[in-house]
């Protein structure tokens, strides 16, 4: 049986007023190779993509959305059908408390902004995984980096952790660490995330299948 597979790619953005948000460097990239990989194995796919140049073959899902909120929102749709669900998207981990309606002058130049926490969308997903579900997340790290994705893999709950550092962001190229949840940690040579992905995808349906 083929599974069904929703990945999350690319960043989110978080406004600020109508013009300015925050958000982060992620391409989708990586997102975008992994729907191409769970494709070319035979798997029905579905993206939930942040905004981004990427494109994806037919017959990919593509589910667009711009803030971590409508994220969570439309990966609370979509995750019940899915078999496999990779969270590969950069989402902000904060957001303006409040969106002016209107422009922010200059003249509130030396203004603070309050931020707020977004929902943490994988956490969500690893306290609702139901029996046969797959999870696996991404962890960014600019240092103790197996350290770091351990803690997420149990804390989030999850089946795999993927571990890159920052500079993965919008690069061609990654180097990852691969932890499951029997303590083995995979470190895994330099390719392009086209190779990556591929890989990626043969070790996270093997996964599923066992
Ligand atoms: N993630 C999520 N919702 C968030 C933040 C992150 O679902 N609000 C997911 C990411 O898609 C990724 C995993 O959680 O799969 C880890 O993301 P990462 O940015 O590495 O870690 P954070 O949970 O944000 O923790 P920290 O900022 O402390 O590193």
């Amino acid at each position: 049986m083929n599974p069904r597979v929703l990945i999350t790619a690319g960043p989110t953005r978080e406004f600020i007023d109508p013009v300015r948000y925050l958000s982060n460097r992620s391409s989708g990239k990586m997102g975008y190779a992994l729907a191409a990989a769970a494709q070319e194995v035979g798997a029905a796919v579905t993206v939930i993509s942040g905004p981004t140049n990427q494109t994806a073959p037919e017959p990919v899902v593509i589910v667009p959305v711009i803030s971590a909120e409508e994220m969570a929102t439309a990966v609370a749709e979509q995750s019940p059908q899915a078999d496999i669900i990779i969270m590969a998207a950069a989402v902000c981990d904060f957001r303006p408390r409040s969106r002016s309606p209107q422009k922010i002058k200059k003249a509130a130049f030396g203004m603070q902004l309050d931020l707020e926490a977004t929902p943490d969308i994988l956490s969500t997903l690893g306290r609702s995984k139901r029996v046969g579900q797959l999870l696996v997340g991404f962890a960014l790290e600019t240092a103790d980096l197996v350290d770091n994705a351990r803690a997420k893999l149990q804390q989030k709950n999850v089946d795999l952790i993927i571990a890159n550092h920052a500079d993965a962001l919008d690069a061609d190229r990654n180097q990852v660490t691969v932890l499951d949840r029997s303590g083995n940690i995979e470190e895994w040579p330099e390719m392009t995330k086209k190779q990556l992905a591929q890989r990626l995808i043969e070790r996270i349906v093997q996964a599923w299948h066992s």
